[in-house]
């Protein structure tokens, strides 16, 4: 049989258009999106998607936004607890003063910035190491400022006679990376749509720390290893329950979130999740966990727990793959991952002196760190709240869960206890490897992809932010497609990503 090249290269090119089409057809009405996971990143792509289409050059438009949350409630890894009458953060607590996307949701929706006590005050440290406090802070609970800063210089005096100049070269090195990170809220003119988070990381000058452990990073920097071996494996363990073998970008970000002048929403930072969902007009579907994904025709189709059935033109993974239990049609692959679990224990009532080897209550610091040793079964100890003398609330973290009779070796009262198990970040290592941001090359996108950077409430808004851009440049130059040759599209492309 003879076969003409021409009609050939003709079945070919209407492969190919067969093929462009069934990715992504020209909604005749505005494209749809269906968000999976109601946390800071889902919500901040819902709040994104609709700020960037209220007015852009290119006239793209987006019509309902569905968001699915499995829990009874929105905001994910931003949740509350309430123990013996009083709330405290469980989750993501703590904000830098740097973390613009998120002092913007503040504002925007009118919530109450409060500073947490731990920083109005000179908090005490005492770092544990099984045995014994290998190094503790002096404090006070004296109401005069200037007393507290005369013990906050002295502090300092007694941080620098320890660790030396590795300190200022650990500042240096935060203040460095912070710098990089804050061209993310660069205005679009000089800002790209990133296509991929290595792409993302690499404009920024970040990605290389994503090569190279934390503890090589400091090593290289001229860091002290007992600073590296103390403070900062504090640290670490505190962040992201980890040692300093977490990659160097995810350990310098956990390093900034120790400084000063931090912050968190009055009543509960899932209250941005709240209010930008109740702000950017969306169909939120509570208690509907989404149990498969296919792709019909350039329809997405979503199934979920309670026989919903969903379509949308773009649909959005809000949340880490990892541990969730969701079938996609056709397969989607992503680079293994396993999520670090945090159990955080929060107990009313006091701590037991004699198993620090103390005689007096007042003599444990109020944050206990720990470094890296089997003898230790917990990562921290922090005290939220002093009530009275010996009436207090705490919150401890650790890899596993405490068992009874440790928390009553630990605590010598204990009138009220809450466990949670949180899937809370990922496992961190050098060389870091990413899961795309575009899992189907059509309009299936995977904000969590960058987690793999850092975990924090302002990471996943950053990330959600390019997602969203992302979407709007490629919903408006598949568009174009069919008007334009192949060529064009490639200069449209271009010039869409650097005007959005
Ligand atoms: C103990 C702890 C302490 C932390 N401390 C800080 C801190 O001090 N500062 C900081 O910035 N960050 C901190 N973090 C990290 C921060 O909380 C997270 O990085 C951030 O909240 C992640 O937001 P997200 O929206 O990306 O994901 P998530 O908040 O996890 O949101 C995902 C949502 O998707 C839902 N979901 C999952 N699967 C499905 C499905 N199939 N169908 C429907 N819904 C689904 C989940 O229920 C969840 O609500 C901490 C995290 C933990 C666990
Ligand atoms: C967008 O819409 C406006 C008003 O309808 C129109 O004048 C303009 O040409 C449109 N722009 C594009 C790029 O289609
Ligand atoms: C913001 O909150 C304050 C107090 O909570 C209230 O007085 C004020 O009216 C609110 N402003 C807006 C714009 O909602
Ligand atoms: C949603 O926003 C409106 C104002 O835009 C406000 O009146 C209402 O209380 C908000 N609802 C929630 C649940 O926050
Ligand atoms: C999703 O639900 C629809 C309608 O009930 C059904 O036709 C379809 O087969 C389901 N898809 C999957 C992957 O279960
Ligand atoms: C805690 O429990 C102890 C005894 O179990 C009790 O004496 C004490 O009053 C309780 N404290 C609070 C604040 O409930």
């Amino acid at each position: 049989m003879q076969t003409d090249p021409r009609s050939a290269a003709t079945c070919l090119i209407f492969t190919l258009l067969l093929s462009l089409s069934s990715s992504s057809p020209l909604p005749s009405t505005p494209p749809t999106v269906c968000i999976i996971g109601s946390g800071i990143g889902g919500s901040s792509v819902a709040h994104f998607l609709r700020r960037y289409t209220t007015s852009n050059p290119h006239n793209v438009t987006v019509g309902q936004i569905r968001i699915f949350e499995r829990n009874g409630h929105v905001g994910g890894r931003m949740a509350t607890v309430t123990i013996a009458g009083e709330t405290f953060e469980a989750g993501g607590s703590i904000l830098h003063p740097k973390n613009y996307h998120a002092l913007e949701f503040a504002k925007l929706l009118n919530l109450t910035v409060k500073n947490p006590p731990s920083s109005s005050k000179c908090l005490s440290l005492g770092i544990w190491n099984g045995d014994k406090f290998l190094f503790e802070t002096f404090w006070t609970n004296s109401g005069y400022s200037i007393v507290r800063r005369f013990f906050s210089l002295a502090n300092s005096v007694k941080m620098f006679l320890r660790y030396g100049r590795s300190l200022l070269r650990m500042s240096h090195l935060v203040e460095d990376t912070l710098g990089r990170f804050l061209k993310y809220y660069e205005a679009f003119e000089s800002r790209p749509v990133f296509e991929s988070v290595e792409e993302m990381l690499k404009w920024a000058g970040l990605y290389d720390l994503t090569a190279e452990t934390l503890e090589e990073e400091l090593l290289r920097a001229g860091l002290s290893p007992l600073l590296i071996q103390e403070l900062i494996t504090v640290i670490t363990r505190i962040n992201y329950g980890q040692s300093v073998s977490i990659s160097g970008l995810a350990g310098t970000v956990s390093l900034a979130g120790s400084g000063g002048g931090l912050w968190s929403i009055e009543g509960g930072n899932w209250q941005m999740a709240a209010g930008l969902i109740n702000q950017s007009n969306i169909v939120l579907h509570l208690n509907e966990e989404i149990k498969s994904l296919s792709n019909n025709a350039g329809l997405y189709e979503l199934n979920s727990s309670s026989g919903g059935s969903y379509t949308c033109h773009v649909a959005v993974i809000a949340t880490p793959l990892d541990e969730v239990n969701l079938k996609f049609t056709p397969s989607v692959s992503v680079p293994k991952r396993k999520l670090q679990h945090t159990f955080a224990t929060f107990v009313r009532g006091c701590l037991n002196p004699d198993f620090f080897g103390l005689r007096r209550v007042s003599d444990i610091p109020e944050l206990i760190g720990t470094t890296e040793t089997s003898r230790v079964p917990f990562s921290s100890i922090g005290t939220l709240k002093q009530h009275n003398e010996e009436d207090m609330t705490y919150k401890v973290f650790s890899r596993q869960p405490l068992s009874e009779d440790l928390l009553d070796e630990i605590f010598r009262v204990r009138n009220e206890t809450i466990r949670i198990n949180w899937a809370a970040y990922p496992q961190y290592h050098a060389p870091e490897r990413f899961a795309p941001l575009v899992l189907d090359q059509s309009h299936l996108y995977y904000v969590n992809a960058f987690e793999n950077a850092a975990s924090t409430m302002e990471t996943s808004a950053v990330s959600a932010e390019n997602v969203a851009r992302l979407i709007i440049s490629r919903l408006s130059s598949h568009s174009l497609s069919f008007t334009s040759d192949l060529k064009s599209l490639d200069n449209h492309k271009q010039q869409l990503h650097s005007d959005l």
